[in-house]
């Protein structure tokens, strides 16, 4: 296994070019399941989480070939509608792809993907919209098991906005018959980006991006091309990563639209950031000025950008509340940055940060993707030495962070143990 090694300290300095948004490549993937031929997939980020979907993908026939970060996918034979549990249980995401197999094949068999550790992670609303198309579902010895004589519209409503929910319902109503209304739906970027490849490809979705999203189901579709989003919490993980060592980054490739509640906050912590056109020139303060935060769905500030500002927050020079609405369980973080000093009391989804202005050096063990970023962004900032391990955790969802850390001046590397 890999661990990361920090001699924290260094302040940023250079520029970084941000990678394909992983939460949208996933459904995107998933997609390609839909229609036989040539889909061609550009910006694709070399992450453990798409190579596990592909892995998923190819398990049920589908084929592809792949230069730098153009992926081109083919699933014309698809011989297996079964998604096994030893890959599922690695990535819940997995369940992407019940919907395209139910349009396609018309029946799947998915492995129930289990909770993680930010949270129980239930599947319940994708079942229940699922089933009100005309699905019938059943869970059989930890599985999925479902099939359909046919999938017709539906009018769903959503008790919770669920991402992969919006996504997966979505992918079911393309070819089902009639019209499909899905409110309270995601308005998460990478819920819009699936829905232009899905227009691409002969769908009919209009609202993406909107409370409620109307899918009018074709007879048929086709493949195509299409360039994945940028990362926006990559990115976001970036410019706190400036802000932490009070250094400067240029952040090259972003979608600002897709940021404007992260950009907000920092600012209000006393960093500067400069738009210029995709890029974002992120200036760190000597103070940190402390902030509140709650975590909501899009466009409200990201769940997936709550570790890595708690990281800021423990070198801020006041008193910071932290509350996580969308998650049970997402401060596994905080017995780690204590290890290194932070002042941090939770109590359920809140979490109180007293910042201190210093952080040091500690050993220290990645427990989820985001709170790896966060123990990297709080090594960057420590007095001394930082050591990371179970950096697979980390692995799923940057691509070569340390290494492009390591290209803006950070001293960083990775070891085997
Ligand atoms: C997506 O997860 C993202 N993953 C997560 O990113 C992200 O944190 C999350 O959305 C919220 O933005 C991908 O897109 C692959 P949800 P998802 O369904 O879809 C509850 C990362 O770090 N819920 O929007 O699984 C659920 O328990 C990952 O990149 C139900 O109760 O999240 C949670 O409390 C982590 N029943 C809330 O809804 C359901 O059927 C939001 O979850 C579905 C969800």
């Amino acid at each position: 296994m890999d661990k990361i090694i920090i001699e924290g300290g260094v302040p940023l300095n250079g520029e970084v070019t941000i990678s394909g948004a992983k939460n949208a490549v996933l459904p995107i993937l998933s997609a390609c399941l839909l229609t036989g031929g040539w889909h061609t997939l550009d910006n694709i980020p070399r992450l453990k989480d798409i190579w596990t979907i592909k892995e998923i993908l190819s398990n049920l026939g589908v084929v592809f070939e792949e230069d730098a970060q153009t992926l081109k996918v083919n699933s014309d034979n698809l011989n297996s509608h079964s998604a096994p549990y030893k890959l599922v249980k690695t990535m819940r995401a997995s369940i992407l792809v019940l919907g395209p197999l139910l349009a396609r094949l018309r029946k799947a068999k998915i492995s129930l993907p289990g909770g993680c550790a930010i949270g129980a992670r239930p599947i319940d609303l994708h079942l229940k919209g699922l089933s009100a198309m005309g699905v019938d579902v059943n869970l059989e010895h930890g599985y999925v098991v479902a099939s359909a004589d046919r999938l017709r519209g539906a009018d769903i409503f959503f008790d919770i906005t669920t991402v992969t929910g919006t996504e997966n319902l979505m992918m079911a109503a393309v070819k089902a018959e009639g019209e499909t209304t899905i409110n309270n739906a995601a308005k998460e970027p990478e819920v819009v980006d699936l829905a232009n490849m899905l227009n691409g490809m002969g769908a009919r979705i209009r609202g993406a991006g909107t409370d409620t999203i109307t899918i009018n189901g074709v007879k048929e579709l086709h493949p195509v091309r299409h360039a994945i989003i940028p990362d926006r919490i990559e990115a976001g993980t970036f410019l706190i990563a400036a802000a932490i060592t009070k250094g400067k980054a240029r952040i090259k490739g972003c979608n600002v639209e897709h940021m404007e509640a992260v950009i907000k906050k920092l600012l209000e912590t006393g960093m500067e950031i400069e738009k210029q056109g995709e890029d974002l020139v992120a200036m760190g303060h000597d103070k940190v000025k402390s902030v509140d935060i709650k975590t909501i769905p899009f466009p409200g500030f990201p769940t997936d950008m709550q570790a890595q500002l708690m990281a800021l927050m423990c070198i801020a020079d006041g008193w910071s509340m932290i509350r996580e609405t969308v998650f049970e369980n997402r401060f596994m973080h905080v017995s780690e940055l204590r290890r290194m000093g932070a002042d941090i009391e939770t109590n359920g989804g809140q979490a109180l940060v007293r910042g201190k202005g210093v952080l040091s050096g500690a050993q220290v063990m990645a427990t989820d993707l985001r709170a790896s970023a966060s123990l990297v962004l709080a090594g960057l900032a420590a007095k001394g030495r930082t050591e990371i391990s179970r950096v697979y955790h980390l692995d799923r969802g940057y691509q070569d962070l340390d290494l492009k850390l390591s290209r803006l001046g950070s001293k960083i590397w990775r070891e085997k143990y």
